[in-house]
């Protein structure tokens, strides 16, 4: 068995936090375990919940035409969240159970090794990027972590709210597509 049918088979299992007693479904992550980019979500709602998969609800529809928009192939990529288990009503995770579940994304990055992470919202640009990160104010940005060119943009649920934000949404998946094009 692969190493990550190893993690997702031990995240199945998982208790580490109250988010667990109440889950349909752990989400654990899925796409290409070679991928040159990984995308990092908050966690999951109620459609990712029942189905065990991210991003398929409104959000992830919207995440599947952008990704079509800089022609990248939703299976080329790998999609995690911070958390793996939907929190009450979609609120943010409580930091206790970020921090622990993030040990699980670690590893999930640790095994891909993406070249490009892209942190959707504030909530992975938190903990993945900086605590004290603006997603306004720092979206966009280029952050070099180790052997990784890390982003933050917008949250796909927060381009479905508000439809002004989606003009620097698109300048951000230019950004991300022409750094694609020129790593190897
Ligand atoms: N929002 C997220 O942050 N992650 C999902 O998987 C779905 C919606």
């Amino acid at each position: 068995m692969s190493c990550i049918e190893d993690l997702k088979v031990y995240v199945y299992n998982c208790n580490r936090c109250r988010l667990s007693q109440r889950r349909k479904n752990v989400v654990f992550g899925e796409g290409n375990i070679n991928a040159k980019l990984m995308l990092i979500g908050e966690g999951p709602g109620e459609e990712e919940d029942n189905t065990g998969r991210p991003f398929v609800g409104k959000a992830g529809k919207l995440l599947d035409r952008m990704l079509e928009a800089i022609n990248i192939k939703r299976e080329d990529v790998y999609i995690a969240n911070i958390v793996k288990c939907r929190p009450p009503n979609n609120r943010v995770p409580f930091e206790d159970e970020a921090k622990s579940c993030i040990v699980y994304l670690r590893k999930q990055v640790a095994i891909v090794k993406p070249k490009i992470i892209v942190c959707l919202g504030a909530t992975a640009a938190r903990y993945v990027i900086d605590e004290n990160i603006k997603i306004t104010k720092d979206r966009g940005v280029w952050y070099k972590k180790g052997d990784f060119y890390i982003m933050a943009t917008f949250h796909p649920a927060a381009l479905l709210r508000d439809e002004n934000k989606k003009k620097l949404a698109w300048e951000d998946l230019k950004n991300i597509k022409a750094m694609y094009e020129t790593l190897p």
